[in-house]
């Protein structure tokens, strides 16, 4: 296998063999055209290794596979074994947590002990998408006595799965999990800011058990791989996690090829509401977290905070307070919370929004900086004095970055935190149920919080409303992502005309 994988070492993990070739049917092959790109290290932007790019050949060559895999032998694979096979990788990712942890920490720049939960949920969503593998069913319709109807599900075929650089292993289960429960196979696209982690699991996928081309691992950039798979014409289904535009590119891809089907789950801008009458100390931890937890690269952070207008001050200083606390740095430092933003590009992005707030006269209560001089370190970032038109209220920063403001009334709330074109997530918190649920209820979000941010679970449906995206993830809800409905109309009198 010389040539696809090389050593590394992480404080974490020691010495490890890294994968770095392309994981199509079960095995470690190069490119067709032998290319490769450079991996970095966000913490020190040192180059960590090359990896294979798949090029649109690639692309086909996994799909192939792919394909084949549906047709044939997975296609007679029982539901209980899909289900076991998630259920054993479920248990080898428990298994080679700290190894995985260290990987993404590495990759990403994530702080380790942050991305040890990850890896814990992603072993939590494998085994829950395992119990549901035996669990698929369809049903029978009476219409006229002389018909047996039955309606059946049956899985979509060929996914690609396109996944982005902010959670790399969890994102990846997310995908990969109800996709295998409903009996599909999948050709997965990782980032190409962090394709370490998916790499390394591809091994534990074989490990597992799968059949050869069930589960395809590629590693590659968005405009050549990832825009062949969204245009192929033999993938049934694209699953995608990331940015609003290259949703919408991939939507026209379907559109424009195949018409296959699209689920997205895209960026957001989501409002952070603390009332009066909340455990302010409470609501500040939480408020905290919903914005620099992963460093602000999460779809759903809480990056617009509204706070009503009789705690405001005393809020603003008790939360600089907080955020300061935070500890940014190396990721692999025990009491890191907060690591590099993941490439030079983010960094840079996250600067010039900053600088767009400073310019449009929003006030910077704290940071406002790089930190350091070496990886792409952000000071926690708080904006007071924002108006509702400023670009840094708008767009998705998605960084260590967040506009704090002030509202008087319920109604307030409830207009300024629909303010906006996405609606992924929100949060409330207060201690008085009717406001909690009045408040919920009218806030256009896929997921609303109350007393709380961030905490997510596989059990629990997750994804947008309004320009957030289209379709679920995570729960029960995502199994309709990966299946398609049959119906079977079955005459048993004679025939009606005769
Ligand atoms: P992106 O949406 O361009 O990249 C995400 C994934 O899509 C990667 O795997 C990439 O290779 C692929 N991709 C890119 N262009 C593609 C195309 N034309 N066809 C098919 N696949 C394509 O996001 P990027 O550039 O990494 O980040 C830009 C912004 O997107 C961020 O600043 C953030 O606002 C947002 N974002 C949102 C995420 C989320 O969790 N919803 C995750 C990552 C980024
Ligand atoms: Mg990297």
């Amino acid at each position: 296998m010389s040539g696809l994988t090389t050593t590394l070492e992480t404080p974490t993990g020691g010495k490890y063999e890294q994968p770095t070739g392309l994981f199509i049917n079960n095995e470690w092959v190069k490119g067709v055209d032998g290319k490769e790109f450079e991996v970095y290290n966000p913490a020190n932007e040192s180059v960590t290794c090359k990896v294979s790019e798949a090029t649109e050949k690639d692309v086909d060559i996994a799909v192939a596979a792919a394909r084949k895999a549906f047709e044939g032998p997975w296609r007679k694979e029982t539901p209980e074994n899909r289900g076991k096979l998630l259920v054993k990788l479920s248990e080898l990712f428990e298994k080679n947590l700290d190894l995985l942890a260290s990987v993404e920490a590495l990759d990403n720049g994530k702080a380790y002990n942050m991305a040890k939960v990850d890896i814990s949920m992603c072993a939590g969503t494998l085994r829950y998408y395992g119990g549901w593998a035996d669990k698929i069913e369809g049903r029978v319709t009476d219409t006229t006595p002389d018909t047996f109807n039955y309606i059946k599900k049956e899985p979509v075929g060929v996914c690609a799965q396109i996944i982005p650089w902010n959670f790399p292993l969890l994102m990846f289960a997310w995908k990969i999990a109800p996709a295998i429960a409903c009996g599909c196979t999948v050709v997965i696209k990782t980032a190409e800011q962090t394709p370490l982690g998916g790499l390394v699991a591809a091994n534990l996928i074989k490990e597992a058990g799968f059949p050869p081309g069930v589960i395809n691992v590629i590693s590659g950039f968005g405009k050549t791989a990832g825009a062949a798979l969204a245009s192929h014409m033999d993938v049934d289904k694209v699953a995608f996690t990331g940015s609003t535009v290259t949703g919408r590119s991939i939507l026209k891809a379907a559109a424009g090829s195949n018409l296959k089907k699209v689920t997205l789950e895209l960026g957001g801008k989501s409002p952070n509401i603390v009332f009066a009458d909340a455990d302010i100390d409470n609501a500040i931890s939480w408020v905290n977290f919903g914005i620099f937890f992963n460093h602000g690269q999460c779809c759903c952070a809480g990056s617009r905070i509204y706070v009503q207008d009789t705690i405001y001050d005393k809020f603003v200083e008790k939360f600089k307070e907080r955020a300061q606390k935070n500890v940014v740095g190396d990721p692999f430092a025990k009491d890191t919370f907060q690591g590099p933003q993941v490439s030079q590009l983010q960094f840079d992005r996250i600067m010039n929004y900053i600088k767009a707030g400073k310019e449009a006269g929003a006030k910077v209560e704290i940071g406002g900086n790089r930190k350091g001089d070496k990886g792409y370190f952000i000071e926690p970032t708080i904006f007071s004095n924002v108006t509702e038109d400023m670009k840094i209220m708008q767009e998705e920063i998605f960084g260590p970055v967040c506009a704090i403001s002030k509202f008087s009334t319920q109604e307030e709330a409830i207009r300024v935190g629909n303010a906006t074109t996405y609606g992924l997530a929100a949060a409330v918190h207060t201690k008085n149920l009717n406001t909690a649920i009045e408040v919920s209820n009218a806030l256009k979000a896929g997921t609303v919080w109350v007393n709380t941010y961030n905490t997510l679970h596989h059990q629990m449906p997750f994804g947008g409303y309004k320009e957030s995206g289209i379709g679920r993830e995570l729960g029960e809800d995502a199994l309709s992502n990966y299946l398609q409905t049959k119906t079977v109309s079955i005459r048993l009198g004679d025939a009606l005309f005769g």
